[in-house]
């Protein structure tokens, strides 16, 4: 069964529970808390969600970029554009400028082969130093998000702009302070961009509209990991202000926000908002699959004022350089986790068969 259709039978199903004689358009239509079923296919437009692709020359990256890239442009019905989702370049806070200056190159250059428009959107690696492992000088003319900013002809760091009847929102989810250590970031959005953020959304009123940012402000990693050390509120992968987004965007009747930075692909729905955290283009930084999620996007599909989804994965074998051991053994405990259930189901099917 695919992921689609179990969900549209999830949706049927917890309908039919609450005793409700609806079918099951009725029960996945858009605002009821479910995934919204396939729109029809001749109609609206798509776009693509592209996240922490960490463009690099090691472990190929380049490379494997590229065959991403094919991959969109070979999309049927062909998406009208992509919509990035930060960590674009494998690194600034804490490679040396050089060889980040020549990754933000290899994203501009790989890029200009998609067939279609492209939205730039910063993530936490592609800011230049803002960590104490940089290796920039802290009075570095261009650190923080001045490097590729410059690069890449960005002229903000977050804004808007409209797409066939549909509203889309970038939003810069780092914030520059000074620590100890110097100069680095909190993943927060700023107080000036939240009141920009909720005029640009006033002025859209009546638009369906969707944001993307990177850092999101939902994702359950103490839960997929049954990790108890980790808070729900971990500020290295939530934003911290939010629940001050989370009201702008439940007040605007925002349909979703797209999210990065934690490569796996997660669906939540919270007050008629979806969070959608797309799988990494990279997946582990291009050294195999981060966990189980393999290097892939999400597609979109517009129509009306619904919209739904997929995951689409293209076909990448990763090429370890010779010190990445520590990959090595990720690798390697992942496939001892994935053989071992695989032995778990085998047992328990042949059990079930003998009626034990
Ligand atoms: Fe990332």
């Amino acid at each position: 069964m695919t992921k689609q259709t179990r969900r549209q039978f999830l949706g049927t199903a917890a309908a039919g529970t609450a005793g409700l004689a609806v079918g099951a358009t009725t029960a996945c239509a858009a605002g009821q808390g479910v995934r919204p079923g396939p729109l029809p296919a001749d109609q609206g437009f798509r776009f693509v969600h592209l996240t922490d692709i960490h463009v690099r020359r090691k472990r190929r990256g380049d490379d494997g970029y590229r065959t991403c890239v094919k991959s969109v442009n070979a999309l049927r019905p062909a998406p009208d554009f992509v919509l990035m989702g930060g960590d674009m370049a494998f690194d600034g806070l804490y490679t040396e400028r050089d060889e980040f200056e020549d990754q933000i190159g290899l994203f501009k250059e790989i890029s200009s082969g998609l067939k279609m428009p492209y939205y730039e959107c910063l993530g936490n690696h592609d800011l230049l130093g803002l960590s104490a492992r940089r290796k920039v000088p802290v009075d570095d003319p261009e650190i923080g998000a001045k490097m590729i900013m410059d690069r890449l002809g960005m002229e903000r760091s977050y804004y808007s702009f409209d797409h066939k009847g549909w509203h889309f929102v970038v939003l810069n989810t780092m914030e520059q302070v000074e620590t100890a250590s110097g100069p680095s970031y909190h993943g927060r959005i700023s107080d000036e961009q939240l009141h920009w953020l909720g005029i640009d959304l006033a002025k859209a009123s009546g638009m369906p509209t969707i944001c993307v940012g990177h850092i999101a402000a939902f994702n359950n990693l103490a839960q997929v990991w049954n990790d108890f050390d980790l808070p729900a509120m971990y500020t290295r992968y939530v934003i911290r202000n939010n629940k001050d987004l989370r009201q702008v965007l439940e007040r605007h009747k925002v349909k979703a926000l797209l999210q990065g930075h934690s490569h796996r692909g997660e669906e939540y729905r919270y007050k008629d908002v979806w969070y959608l955290t797309s799988p990494s283009v990279s997946g582990a930084w291009w050294g195999g699959n981060w966990h189980d999620d393999k290097p892939g996007y999400t597609v979109f599909h517009c129509v009306g004022n619904q919209f739904t989804w997929e995951r689409r994965y293209f076909e990448w074998e990763h090429h370890l350089e010779p010190e990445d051991n520590v990959e090595r053994e990720r690798i390697a405990e992942l496939e001892a986790e994935k053989a071992e259930q695989r032995r778990l189901y085998e047992a328990e099917l042949a059990a079930a068969r003998s009626g034990i």
